[in-house]
């Protein structure tokens, strides 16, 4: 099969593109940021490299001939230099319409639990947005409901990492919004039995083996790099004045206002479609997150 895979040197991406290699025919599409395609594995070697920025549908144009297949990836988690509507609903709009003209045959689209147009949160909204246009495209398409992931290389555990630089953590709500960690690469092997099986279509949650507490999230951050810490509960509301303030000072603040909403909220699957549909056995996170210690 020729697959096309937006967002290739992201980190759903590059473990999508490592599980590819050898199996099908591969381009990699990544944005228009200077040395993108460095990232990709392998730095690039083996794969055809194309760039384009899908707020601009023009610099989608022909970036799907003579694929049969294509994995959307891209999309931001935080509004910074780039707005939710251009990326996650337009930037799908512009891939659905490029894929259709390409003639495109299945179409694997990366969305998050939570996802629904009329979501409070503008995130969770902008993804319900983008799924929606993919599961109304006509075309024949899988759609992977997330969890949250880990793995090494990913941008979330990390943040909790610096979180632990305070003698006391503070800790957004009550801790008890459960979360269903899930390994990159048990989400690589999803989307590629997405791409070669075609008896599984349409939407589909998944997430790891357990349900774990953010409390128990950030036992097993302290647990993966050896340290200890006391935790405090803070109201969310709280929060949010200082995340502000770090977000007018900091490049990259390890949490927006937007995103402490999202750790308030549960992020479960259900039901839970790894093994039944895809045939994953997802590994535990439960002591997984010793790759902390290298970065
Ligand atoms: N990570 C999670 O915990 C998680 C959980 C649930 C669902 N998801 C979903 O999984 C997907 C992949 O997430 P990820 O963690 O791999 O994200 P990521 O590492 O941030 O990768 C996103 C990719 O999109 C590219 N991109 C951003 N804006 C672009 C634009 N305007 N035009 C073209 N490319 C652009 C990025 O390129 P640059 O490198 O140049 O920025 C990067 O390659 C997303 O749809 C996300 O919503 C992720």
């Amino acid at each position: 099969m020729h697959v096309a895979v937006t967002g290739a040197n992201g980190f759903v991406g590059r473990h999508l593109l490592a599980r590819l290699a050898g199996r099908h025919q591969v381009r990699a599409i990544v944005s228009e940021r200077p040395g993108a395609e460095r990232e990709l594995p392998n730095g690039g070697a083996g794969v055809d490299v194309r760039r384009s920025d899908v707020r601009r549908a023009e610099t989608l144009r022909g970036a799907f001939d003579d694929v049969d297949a294509v994995v959307h990836t891209v999309a931001v988690p935080t509004e910074r230099a780039q707005r939710f509507a251009e990326v996650n609903v337009a930037g799908v709009a512009h891939v659905v319409a490029e894929a259709r003209r390409a003639g495109v045959r299945r179409l694997v689209h990366m969305s998050a639990l939570g996802a629904d147009p009329a979501s409070p949160y503008p995130y969770l909204r902008s993804k319900g947005e983008g799924q929606s246009l993919v599961t109304g495209s006509g075309i024949p398409h899988v759609v992977l409901r997330s969890s949250l992931l880990f793995g090494e290389g990913d941008d979330f555990f990390p943040r909790l990492r610096i979180s632990l630089l305070f003698p006391i953590v503070p800790v957004p709500g009550d801790g008890k919004a459960r979360f269903q960690p899930v390994h990159v690469d048990d989400i690589a092997q999803a989307l590629v039995a997405a791409l070669e099986r075609a008896e599984i279509s349409g939407p589909h949650e998944v997430g790891g083996p357990d349900p774990v507490s953010y409390d128990e999230m950030l036992e097993e951050a302290m647990r993966g790099l050896h340290k200890r810490r006391m935790t405090v509960h803070v109201p969310v509301p709280l929060m949010k004045a200082p995340a502000f303030l770090m977000g007018l000072v900091m490049p990259d603040p390890p949490v927006t206002v937007q995103q402490l909403d999202l750790l308030a909220v549960d992020n479960t699957p259900k039901p839970n479609a790894m093994e039944p549909v895809f045939g994953i056995r997802p590994r535990p996170f439960r002591g997984a997150l010793g790759y902390l210690r290298g970065r």
